[in-house]
């Protein structure tokens, strides 16, 4: 598998699915998860409602994902995960990792072979770039998958330079 890293706006990514760091409610929220909204349109938005109506009445577990439409992205999918929240989750670790495996079993069960990941979990729901970058790493290296290219696309050059280091540092 490739891992490339980005620095830019993860909903303008042509790859075949589109990671969001969504909440449970799968309803929308600010950071990457209000941009793909936004910009994908209100169809990804009415996916998600069929899906709490379907499967997760009581809202998507943390590390758990499940994939809509991307609606007007350039992707084809949108892969919505919940990552823990840093001061709050037991097992955190454990579950941000899930949020990158599950991911990608996701993308596999599409057919999914392009896969754009933000950093999950880095935003609103406080956890340290660096250490956030280590685990995203580290995960999708070990992961066995069909995929064959990660793009982890970052918003920033503090975050562009922490996922350097962990690509460096785990290669
Ligand atoms: N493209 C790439 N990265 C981005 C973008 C973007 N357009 N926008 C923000 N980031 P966050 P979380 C970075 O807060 O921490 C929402 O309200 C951002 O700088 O989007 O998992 C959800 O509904 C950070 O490094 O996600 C949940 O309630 C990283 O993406 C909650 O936030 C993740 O930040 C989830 O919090």
């Amino acid at each position: 598998m490739r891992v490339v890293l980005v620095q830019g706006d993860i909903t303008a990514e042509a790859v075949d699915a589109v990671v969001n760091a969504a909440n449970s409610s799968l309803l929308g929220g600010g950071g990457v998860d209000g941009a793909i909204h936004r910009k994908g349109g209100p169809e990804i938005l009415a996916a998600c409602q069929d899906l709490r109506r379907s499967h997760y009445g009581k809202g998507l577990p943390t590390g758990q994902a499940v994939a809509t439409t991307a609606g007007r992205l350039p992707a084809r999918h949108v892969i919505h995960t919940v990552g823990p929240v840093w001061s709050r989750d037991e097992d955190r670790s454990e579950l941000l990792a899930s949020c990158y495996r599950e991911s990608l079993r996701v993308a596999d069960e599409l057919g999914d072979r392009t896969v754009a990941f933000p950093a999950i979990s880095t935003g609103i729901y406080g956890w340290p770039m660096a250490d956030g970058a280590r685990i995203a790493v580290e995960t999708v290296r070990a992961a066995r998958t069909e995929v064959e290219e990660v793009r982890f696309v970052l918003f920033d050059a503090a975050a562009y330079g922490a996922f350097e280091a962990a690509v460096g540092d785990d290669s």
